[in-house]
């Protein structure tokens, strides 16, 4: 049973003072006994919120980086920085950066390796638009966005992966998709994780993004093949976030 994970996904949002809230909650707070948290804030609290987290059990993670170690790239964000700033994890591929910032499959998969590089934990977000889903295409997509990323990596690189499944229309939206929909998707990876591996399959933490509150945790962590969330709106809030993270014990 893979260790249950909830991350909070700020996006471009937050700021030093929400970092030290935070922080101050999590030195209270009585987690779940197993269960893991993490908070990816924005680069510019990236330091602040390695110190406040530092006696939580809160990791400290990013929500993207560059595909290059250094150089002469304007604005880029290397994962090497993102460790040296005390993150240990990076969302990789959100659907924002899909679709927003034009990364593709293969900018994503520079990015996975980028990540792999320098220790940290690669978050993979997959998910599928509305037009997708009500064409039947889901699973298509879904499992597409998997193997262009997977079947470029070793079996040792895979097991360092963390999944996050995020229907694009589920995010910031408030429609949630179903504990029975998200479900089956995150089923049809865990069956396609097994024709890698078994042991990659079982280990691999599948988390559910797209409108999880803390009214709707619970439900949805309750599925099988559901080992946490990735959080966005309700993980601006202390309560909130620290509810859903209560809820996945
Ligand atoms: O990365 C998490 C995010 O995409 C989900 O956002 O606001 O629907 O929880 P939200």
């Amino acid at each position: 049973m893979p260790t249950p994970l909830i991350a909070g996904n700020w996006k471009m949002n937050g700021s030093r003072d929400l970092v030290e809230a935070f922080g101050r909650a999590f030195e209270e707070a009585a987690l779940p006994a197993g269960v893991e948290v993490a908070l990816m804030v924005p680069f510019p609290f990236l330091e602040a919120a390695g110190r406040a987290f530092a006696g939580t059990p809160v990791a400290l993670g990013a929500q993207t980086l560059s595909d290059r170690p250094a150089g002469a790239f304007t604005g880029e964000v290397s994962g090497e920085m993102l460790r040296d700033c005390g993150a240990s994890q990076v969302l990789v591929g959100h659907s924002e950066r899909r679709t927003l910032f034009g990364e593709d499959d293969a900018a994503v998969l520079a990015r996975v390796r980028a990540a792999l590089g320098v220790g940290l934990t690669p978050v993979l977000c997959l998910g599928e638009t509305l037009e997708e889903r009500d064409a039947g295409r889901t699973e298509a997509v879904v499992l597409g966005q998997l193997e262009a990323v997977f079947d470029a990596l070793s079996p040792g690189e895979r097991a360092r992966l963390v999944i996050a499944y995020e229907p694009v229309w589920a995010i910031g939206t408030g429609r949630t998709a179903t504990p029975e929909q998200a479900q089956a998707v995150h089923g049809a990876l865990r069956a396609r994780l097994r024709r890698y591996d078994a042991a990659l399959a079982e280990g691999m933490r599948l988390l559910y993004g797209g409108s999880m509150k803390a009214d709707n945790a619970a439900e949805l962590l309750a599925q099988p093949d559901i080992d946490g969330g990735l959080v966005g709106g309700a993980s601006l809030k202390v309560d909130d976030f620290l509810a859903i993270c209560q809820s996945a014990g």
